[in-house]
């Protein structure tokens, strides 16, 4: 029997597909009953990170419910910056808690990038669990948080507007904030390395603040970084597929995509498909772009908007998905609407 790709891995490497690829950023989340049960066995939501048979289990679940074509792995970009020594709490309701940095001193209480293994070990033991576990045609997609968006949070201990915290780091320390840079850097090379070994055939870089960044900041913190890590694997893993997500980037998107050498450029809800079909290299796979809200109102707009979106990335590598993260208020329901309308 001869073995076909992955359909998602196909739109990876460059293939335009009659019917697109789907997943779903955030598709294991508290829009689930059944993430809800599973979540309340482990307790909290860094006891569910760091059990490798239970985040392999909330993992599944839109797999098994929804039949999409890649499954990422249950885990947060914060666990690196716990690695990294960091305290790190959730408080229900509101969102996540850090130790802050703000000196050398602070930095100096970091562990060393080469040390982070251990305390992530259960996070590749669910990688590998999922690497056995999935559908065949399912793709395995690990992730990092990008170092502008994991140090927005280390520095400010919390989600901030604006994440002026970290601004005002760049502009009054610079030192200390490229220290902190580079560190998260090296540190999401070894960390994203190690997922790949596990079995993850994609890795995603989420960085969610990076439309906060000015055109020469996003250059050196953004750009510059994204190609770093991107460089690295590559070196070590020629094959692997690599998808940057510099969520808010506006047109500076078309520099991010002409200069960090990623397989697909995940597009926030801002981006109209016009301005990405005309500007960014042909080749690049896109995903994303549709909004998030419509799976909470649902309807007939859901359906037209997501007709819109293949049909506008049609002639291109595409991979169905949305702007941003699903929220704890959509339906199960609409989401199965939204795949008909993809599948027909
Ligand atoms: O996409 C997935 O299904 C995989 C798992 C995943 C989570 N977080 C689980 C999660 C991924 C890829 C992330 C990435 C993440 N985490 C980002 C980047 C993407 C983005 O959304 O912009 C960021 C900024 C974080 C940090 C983070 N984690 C915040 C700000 C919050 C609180 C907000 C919220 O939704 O409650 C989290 C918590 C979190 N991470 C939840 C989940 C399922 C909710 C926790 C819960 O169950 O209570």
């Amino acid at each position: 029997m001869q073995i076909k790709a992955k359909p998602l891995l196909r739109a990876l490497n460059g293939e335009t597909l009659p019917t697109p690829p789907i997943w779903l950023m955030r598709q294991a989340g508290r829009y689930l009953p059944e993430y809800k049960a599973t979540r309340a066995q482990a307790g909290d939501f860094l006891s569910l990170c760091y059990n490798s048979d239970l985040a392999t289990e909330v993992t599944l679940q839109p797999i098994s419910r929804f039949g999409l074509d890649a499954a990422i792995i249950f885990a947060d970009i914060l666990l690196l910056s716990q690695a990294l020594g960091a305290d790190l709490w959730f408080v229900e309701g509101e969102g996540p808690r850090l130790s802050t940095i703000s000196s050398m001193n602070d930095l100096g209480k970091l562990s060393p990038a080469a040390d982070i293994h251990e305390a992530l070990s259960p996070i590749y033991q669910t990688v590998r669990n999922l690497s056995a576990a999935l559908p065949i045609d399912t793709t395995l997609i690990g992730f990092a948080g990008a170092p502008w968006t994991v140090a927005t949070y280390m520095i400010a201990g919390r989600g901030t507007p604006g994440q002026s915290p970290a601004h005002l780091l760049m502009q009054e320390n610079t030192a200390v904030f490229d220290a902190l840079m580079d560190r998260i850097t090296e540190a999401t090379i070894l960390y994203l390395a190690e997922q790949i070994k596990a079995g993850a055939e994609v890795v995603k870089l989420f960085d969610s603040w990076a439309g906060s960044l000015n055109a020469v900041a996003f250059d050196r913190y953004c750009i510059s970084p994204h190609v770093k890590i991107v460089t690295a694997l590559k070196m070590q893993f020629p094959d692997v597929k690599i998808v940057g997500f510099p969520r808010g980037a506006g047109e500076k998107y078309k520099d991010y995509v002409d200069q960090v050498d990623v397989s697909c450029v995940a597009l926030d809800t801002d981006v109209k498909a016009s301005w990405a079909l005309e500007n960014l290299k042909p080749g690049v796979c896109v995903q994303g772009n549709l909004d998030p809200s419509l799976l909470v109102t649902g309807g007939n707009r859901l359906v037209e908007e997501t007709k819109r979106v293949v049909s506008e990335f049609k002639g291109r590598p595409h991979i169905f998905n949305l702007g941003h993260g699903i929220t704890p208020d959509a339906s199960p329901d609409h989401v199965e609407q939204m795949i008909a309308a993809i599948r027909g």
